[in-house]
């Protein structure tokens, strides 16, 4: 017998030829998601997906594919998934956490010092032929230096960045949460207004939930420190736009670097996207050669793991689990 393993973007060939060891790949190879009833189509003789974080997993997507066991998303992130409607129709979810850890955080940093620096205002000035002499005032920046730096959500890559700080000769505090923390952190945590009051630069670490949705909104920027900064490299609905255009508008906050947005792609014309207190970038926390190969080979791992009737190393609904077991019994 052999599996239907539909993989929607073309990942690291290492994957894919670890996926074609295990059943037949039907593969969307073009460049740009796949459409939502393509998927549907695709998924009813399917046994496992390879998903994007572009791709919505829902109950309308679910409904026709009755052999399906294991959705693997490629992306540490999975508010794209419905885990509730996956663990309904009894199929595992999994996603990739851990590989894309160091690249985020490297571009947490990368984006820390050009947003303060204003390296991308003073490229385009260079190649605007702005620059006619060395000048003591000219294309001045804030020093990051001695600066205190507010991580939110003190997970792995928000303790990644919160690492890199001392040699940058920041820091580094994160903010209080209810969660219990998996390491000991030698970072303090500060309750909501005394971490917002001291962050001279505020970045986001938290997945997207029902409760971090527009977590950063009008009362949080308010709070912020005047003529801070903000960084989020990690879900774009996070932070209520209009609200973040408001305080940028007003100077109050001196800038803002993104990765990510509410709706996603956007291009140049978006409000923020051309702001010019904003740096944004396409969505590339994850985006080196090694961590998108490690990100494919994981998620190709945990879906060959999973059609192998074994436990997934990155299983995300824990529930789906004793019913699949039966499934698979019944399934031969
Ligand atoms: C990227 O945003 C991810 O969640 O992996
Ligand atoms: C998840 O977002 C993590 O911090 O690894």
């Amino acid at each position: 017998m052999s599996f239907v393993i539909v993989v929607t973007r073309a990942i690291h060939p290492d994957a894919l030829s670890l996926l074609n060891q295990h059943g037949t790949v039907r593969l969307w190879d073009q460049p740009h998601p796949i459409p939502r009833g393509v998927l549907q189509d695709w998924l009813k003789d399917a046994d496992a997906a390879l998903t994007m974080l572009t791709d919505r997993i829902d109950d309308g997507v679910l409904n026709d594919a009755s052999s399906l066991r294991v959705v693997s998303n490629m992306a540490v992130g999975y508010d794209n998934l419905d885990l509730v409607a996956l663990t309904h129709h009894g199929i595992l979810a999994t996603n990739t956490p851990d590989v894309l850890t160091e690249a985020t955080a490297e571009l947490t940093w990368a984006l820390i010092l050009a947003l303060l620096r204003g390296l991308v205002p003073s490229r385009e000035a260079l190649l605007a032929g702005e620059w006619t002499s060395w000048s003591p005032d000219a294309f001045l920046g804030t020093e990051v230096s001695g600066k205190t730096l507010g991580i939110v959500g003190l997970g792995r890559i928000g303790l990644a960045v919160a690492r890199r700080s001392p040699a940058f000769n920041v820091r580094a505090v994160a903010l209080e949460s209810g969660k219990a923390v998996p390491h000991a952190s030698p970072f303090p945590r500060l309750p909501r207004r005394e971490f917002l009051e001291s962050a001279d630069i505020v970045s986001l670490h938290v997945p997207l939930t029902a409760s971090t949705r527009h977590l950063v909104n009008r009362e949080w920027l308010d709070a912020m420190k005047s003529g801070s900064f903000l960084v989020n490299t990690a879900r774009g609905a996070i932070v209520d736009e209009l609200a973040l255009k408001e305080a940028l508008d007003s100077g109050k906050l001196a800038g803002a670097a993104l990765d990510v947005f509410n709706e996603e792609p956007i291009n140049g014309h978006h409000p923020l996207a051309s702001h010019p207190r904003v740096l944004a970038t396409p969505h590339i926390g994850s985006a080196t050669y090694e961590t998108r190969r490690q990100m494919a080979l994981r998620a190709a791992g945990n879906l060959v793991t999973a059609l192998s009737g074994k436990r997934p190393p990155d299983l995300l609904n824990g529930e789906a689990w004793p019913g699949r077991t039966q499934r698979f019994l019944n399934d031969g």
